[in-house]
């Protein structure tokens, strides 16, 4: 197995070095480690979970030109090249699919176990103290203001709304990152996600305070 991920790694890896959206190399490795970690504690497919893991943003709608779903069409060309197993390609094709968040108000799909621990993985860096820093790298990269007090969030019922949105960064926090802890598959990532939602609250009371200074 770890002649065959190493093979994928020098593939892939090149992809993410020019990204600044918060969607870097770090992300992947960090989603990496979050997942084998989860998958220590609540089991799963360790193989499908480590391939998941670095091919979850490979081809995301937010860098990729907007294209929706189409991650798992490029995981699928990556792993054939590599010689893997169709049922190895149809769990990680699946994975890759489902896992993104796709609106406040649309529903999360009931999902595979792999797919649980790489989605909750992949949560955990959009939150905490990393999450703040991701958002702000992603809102400066896309030409957006860190706040507008005019401009309400949204809460999108469709992933094409989502999607196209262009809101100010702060309203991100409540779109999406404050509505996350709620919305862990596993124990494991539902209790490291607490520590990091409170860091997301105390961070946007400390915001508001200073902005509201009178
Ligand atoms: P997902 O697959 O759930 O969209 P990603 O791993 O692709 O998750 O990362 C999404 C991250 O990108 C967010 O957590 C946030 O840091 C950043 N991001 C996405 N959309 C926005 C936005 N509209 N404003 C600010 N940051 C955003
Ligand atoms: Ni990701």
């Amino acid at each position: 197995m770890e002649d065959k991920i190493n093979k994928l790694i020098e593939k892939i890896k090149s992809h993410f070095e020019n990204d600044f959206s918060g969607h870097d190399w770090d992300h992947i490795i960090r989603v990496l480690n979050n997942a084998k970690y989860i998958q220590s504690k609540e089991g799963g497919n360790l193989e499908i979970v480590i391939l998941g893991a670095l091919l979850h943003d490979i081809s995301d709608h937010k860098m990729n030109g907007g294209i929706l779903n189409h991650g798992g069409v490029i995981a699928k060309e990556i792993l054939v090249e590599l010689n893997y197993s169709v049922e190895i390609i149809d769990q990680v094709v699946a994975l890759v699919d489902n896992i993104s968040f796709k609106g406040a108000l649309v529903e999360d799909k009931k999902i595979s176990l792999e797919q649980q621990i790489v989605q909750d993985a992949d949560r955990l860096d959009a939150i905490g103290a990393i999450g703040i820093a991701r958002t702000f790298a992603f809102g400066g990269n896309k030409n957006r203001p860190i706040y507008q007090a005019s401009v309400e969030p949204t809460l999108h019922d469709t992933f094409e709304d989502y999607a196209v949105s262009k809101s100010h960064t702060i309203n991100h926090f409540y779109e999406k990152l404050l509505l996350l802890k709620d919305r862990f598959n596993t124990e494991t990532g539902k209790e490291l996600a607490k520590e990091r939602h409170q860091v997301m609250e105390a961070f946007l009371n400390q915001f508001f305070k200073e902005i509201e200074l009178k």
